[in-house]
């Protein structure tokens, strides 16, 4: 099957900013705080998938999927859009080792059912919950293991983008942390992802996305081919929309 080097975001406006769409040889990941539209892009791009008869893989580790928002953002018939659910398949790990054991079906997934996007929503979670066991045991060890593990997963996500010809969309949550400004004494406000300098690393495409008092914001923060840029958006049923400039 001869694939098209970007497929669509499953929106207009966001296919124009992309200049068509994801692309379908990489990594991209969207990280941004909670509420800020991570998995609504994934369910949207999932959406466009599916609609077009193409088999999605939904690797869900945070129970962020939901069938009603998928219905809500695919247009026509009921029928249609209970047709394109099928072509979902949801994966559900609940601990870091059945996230490495979703990861390890994966290829044998692609190669089965001829798939055209897999989405990890989130990928970072479950690490999170697994480093921190070995963070309050102080098992250095264990924390090198998990870390290991996690480069292990991404390397393999990255292998079978390039090799198949697949889009895959990687999420991630983020934390603040604050330093001081040694002039002005003021404290800034950085936003650092989860696992982040492994996810920056194996992403080709990075998004952040942001919500400061209801002004939502993605802002591309890296790409193969298109420069640092923003767009201003709100999510309404349908999906998400361009806005004006703020
Ligand atoms: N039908 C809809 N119309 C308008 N807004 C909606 C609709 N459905 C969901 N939303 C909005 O989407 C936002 C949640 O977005 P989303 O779940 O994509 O965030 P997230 O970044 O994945 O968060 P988390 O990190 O908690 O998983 C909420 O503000 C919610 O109000
Ligand atoms: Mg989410």
């Amino acid at each position: 099957m001869v694939r098209e080097p970007k497929i669509s975001a499953g929106s207009l406006d966001l296919n124009k900013f992309l200049f068509g769409g994801y692309e379908t040889d990489i990594i991209t990941t969207f990280y941004g705080p909670g509420g800020s539209g991570k998995s609504n892009f994934c369910v949207l791009v999932a959406a466009s998938q599916a609609r077009k008869g193409n088999k999605v893989i939904f690797v869900d580790t945070e129970g962020g999927f939901s069938s009603d928002r998928f219905r809500q953002v695919h247009p026509g018939t009921k029928e249609e859009i209970e047709a394109s659910l099928q072509n979902i398949f949801l994966l559900k790990p609940t601990s870091f080792a059945e996230q490495e054991k979703a990861f390890q079906e994966l290829l044998i997934h692609v190669k089965k059912r001829d798939i055209s996007l897999i989405i990890i929503d989130s990928m970072a979670m479950l690490y999170r919950l697994e480093l921190g066991d070995a963070i309050t045991a102080k098992d250095n060890e264990k924390i090198s293991e998990v870390n290991r593990k996690l480069a292990k997963q991404l390397r393999s996500l990255n292998e079978i983008a390039r090799k198949q010809n697949i889009s895959v969309i990687v999420t991630n949550q983020v934390y603040s942390t604050f330093t001081q400004n040694s002039e002005d004494k003021n404290f800034e406000r950085q936003v650092s992802m989860v696992g982040g300098d492994l996810l920056k690393y194996w992403s080709k495409c990075l998004i952040e996305l942001q919500n400061y008092h209801g002004k939502r914001k993605l802002i591309l923060k890296k790409h193969r081919s298109l420069p640092v840029k923003e767009f201003a958006f709100e999510i309404i049923g349908a999906g998400i929309r361009k806005r004006g400039l703020f």
